[in-house]
C-alpha cells in the first residue's frame, strides 16, 4: 500500500508517496505566490492551493501504481483563516499566521477580554496571526463578507473538504484558532459569542489520524486515484512535523526552520506558561505541547540571499564561514521581518543590522542571519526552560536544517544536540505516517513514529562556541528592547 503525505505551506505544497515500510518513494513541490497587499499582511488564494495540489498529486503519481494509493494525510500552515459562502465560495483571500494586520483586535482581545478569560477558555492568549482576532477584524472591516460566512476553516482542512466534501478539522490545527478549548478538546462556546461565530459555521473535530472521509468520485477519477482512498483529518505543520521527526509521546523538542521557525515541546498533559508566552496547544499523538513560533526563520535566509545577494546558490555563500568564526561575528541580526510572535506577541517588531562598521564583509551579514533566527529561537527555548521545561536535546527539521553550518550554529547557540531525521520532510512525512494510522495499519501515531523515525546524524554543539554564543546571546537579547522604543516614530514615518 501506498500512503500520500500533504505538506500545505506558505511558498509550495510539498507532495510526498510513502510506502508501507516508510520508505519515501517520490517527493514533488508545486510553489504558489503569496500577497503582501500592506506591510505586514499577507495572503494566499486557496484555489491556488486546491489547483497545485491536485496537479501536484498527478505529478507524484507519475511512474507507480496509483491503485496501491490507500490513504492521504495533511499538515498544513496553521491559523489561516478561510471563509466559504453557503454556495462553498471562498469568500475573501486566505489571511495567513505571518499576517499581522490585527493588532487592535488583538489588544481588545487580551486587554479588555482579559488574557485570564481567553486561557481559561482556550489555554492561549490572542496573538496577531491566530485565526479568532482575524475574525473579529473580518467583522469590523469587512462586514458584508463576515455575514456570507458559512464555513470557517483552516488551510489544510479547505483541502480535505476538496478532496472528500466533509468539514472537518483536527485537534491541534484547531488549538490555534483560539476558538477552541485545547483542554477539553471542543470549541470554547465563549470564545464562539465573543468573536460572533455560530457554532454550526466551524467544523466537526477530530484526533489528527482519524479516518474523516474518503476522496470523492469525480475528484479521484480527475487525480488518476483508486475509488475509496481515506483521507485523515491531518494536523497542524508543526504538530505534523513532529511526527514526522518521531517527536511523539511525552519530553520530546522538535525544531522546524522552515518559513517559519518553531520550537516543539510535547507532554502527556495539558499545561499553560505563567505568562502564555508559549502556544499550549494539541498534539497529533492523542497528547498536548508547548509551541513557540518565530515568524521568520528560513525566510530570512531567503530574503538575504535571493532578494537582497541576488544568489540563489546559499550553499557557496556559506561555505566561506570558517567553523573557528562561530561565535566570533560583530554584527548582529534581528530576524522580525513579518513583526514577531513568540515570545514578543509584537506584529510592529522591525528587523535590523546592528554592530556594522568599514570592514565589515558579506561573510559577516550572512553569518548575522543564521545567528539571529538561532538567537530568536532560543528565546523562545529559554521561555520553556523558565517553568522548569527541560530541553536538553532536540530533532531538528525543514528547509534550514538541510544547512550543515546553520545546524551548527543552532547547536551551539541552544547548547544541545541537534538530530537530523532522513528526511526533513517533517510534515508531509508526518501527515503520510497519519494517513497509514488511518488506514489501520499502525494501532497508534506513537507506534507508527517509533517504527519509522530514522535518525541521519547528530550535530552536538562545541563547547567553546557555544560559550562564545552565551555571551553574545545575552546582548542580542537586549537589542529588541532598545529598537521596540523606537517603534512608535518609525511607524508613523512609513
Ligand atoms: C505556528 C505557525 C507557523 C505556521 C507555518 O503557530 O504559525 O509555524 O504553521 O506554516
Amino acid at each position: 500500500m501506498l500512503y500520500i503525505g500533504i505538506d500545505l505551506g506558505t511558498s509550495a505544497v510539498k507532495l510526498l508517496l510513502m510506502d508501507e515500510a516508510g520508505a519515501i518513494k517520490n517527493i514533488v513541490s508545486r510553489e504558489y505566490p503569496i500577497e503582501f497587499p500592506h506591510p505586514g499582511w499577507s495572503q494566499q488564494a486557496p484555489a491556488d492551493w486546491w489547483r497545485e495540489t491536485k496537479a501536484g498529486i498527478r505529478e507524484l503519481l507519475a511512474g507507480f501504481d496509483a491503485s496501491q494509493v490507500a490513504g492521504i494525510g495533511a499538515g498544513g500552515q496553521m491559523h489561516g483563516l478561510v471563509v466559504l459562502d453557503s454556495g462553498d465560495r471562498v469568500i475573501r483571500p486566505a489571511i495567513l499566521w505571518n499576517d499581522g494586520r490585527t493588532q487592535k483586535q488583538v489588544e481588545y482581545l487580551n486587554n479588555t477580554v482579559g488574557k485570564q478569560t481567553l486561557s481559561a477558555c482556550t489555554g492561549n492568549i490572542a496573538f496577531a496571526g491566530f485565526t479568532a482576532p482575524k475574525l473579529l477584524w473580518m467583522r469590523e472591516n469587512e462586514p458584508e463578507n463576515f455575514a456570507r460566512i458559512a464555513k470557517i476553516m483552516l488551510p489544510k482542512d479547505y483541502i480535505n473538504y476538496m478532496l472528500t466534501g466533509v468539514f472537518c478539522t483536527d485537534v491541534s490545527d484547531a488549538s490555534g484558532m483560539l476558538l477552541f478549548d485545547v483542554a477539553n478538546k471542543c470549541w470554547s462556546e465563549k470564545m464562539l459569542s465573543i468573536c460572533g461565530v455560530r457554532r454550526g459555521q466551524l467544523a466537526e473535530i477530530y484526533e489528527s489520524a482519524a479516518p474523516v472521509g474518503t476522496v470523492k468520485p469525480d475528484v479521484a477519477a480527475e487525480l488518476g486515484l483508486p475509488a475509496g482512498v481515506t483521507v485523515c483529518a491531518g494536523a497542524g505543520d508543526n504538530a505534523a512535523a513532529a511526527v514526522g521527526c518521531g517527536v511523539v509521546g511525552p519530553g520530546g523538542c522538535n525544531i522546524s526552520l522552515g518559513t517559519s521557525g518553531t520550537v516543539f515541546i510535547t507532554s502527556d498533559r495539558f499545561g499553560v506558561d505563567r505568562a502564555n508566552a508559549l502556544h499550549s496547544f494539541a498534539h497529533a499523538d492523542g497528547g498536548w505541547h508547548l509551541m513557540g513560533c518565530i515568524l521568520s526563520a528560513a525566510s530570512c535566509n531567503k530574503w538575504w540571499m535571493e532578494d537582497i545577494l541576488k544568489t540563489e546558490d546559499f550553499a557557496a555563500e556559506q561555505a566561506s564561514i570558517p567553523k573557528d568564526r562561530l561565535g566570533r561575528n560583530r554584527v548582529y541580526y534581528l530576524p522580525y521581518l513579518m513583526g514577531e510572535r513568540s515570545p514578543h506577541n509584537d506584529p510592529s517588531a522591525r528587523s535590523a543590522f546592528v554592530g556594522m562598521t568599514m570592514d565589515t564583509t558579506r561573510d559577516e551579514l550572512t553569518q548575522a542571519v543564521l545567528e539571529g533566527v538561532a538567537f530568536a529561537i532560543r528565546d523562545c527555548v529559554e521561555v520553556a526552560r523558565a517553568q522548569g521545561v527541560r530541553v536538553d536535546e532536540s530533532r531538528i527539521c525543514g528547509g534550514g536544517a538541510k544547512s550543515p553550518l546553520w545546524r551548527e550554529i543552532f547547536a551551539d547557540v541552544l547548547n544541545i544536540p541537534l538530530t537530523l531525521p532522513e528526511t526533513e520532510q517533517g510534515p508531509g512525512y508526518g501527515g503520510a505516517m497519519l494517513a497509514a494510522v488511518a488506514c489501520g495499519r499502525y494501532e497508534s501515531v506513537v507506534a507508527c513514529a517509533k517504527a519509522l523515525f530514522r535518525a541521519k546524524s547528530v550535530t552536538a554543539p562545541d563547547a567553546e562556541a557555544a560559550a562564545r554564543y552565551e555571551a553574545r546571546y545575552q546582548t542580542w537579547h537586549k537589542l529588541y528592547p532598545a529598537l521596540r522604543a523606537l517603534e512608535p516614530e518609525m511607524e508613523a514615518e512609513t
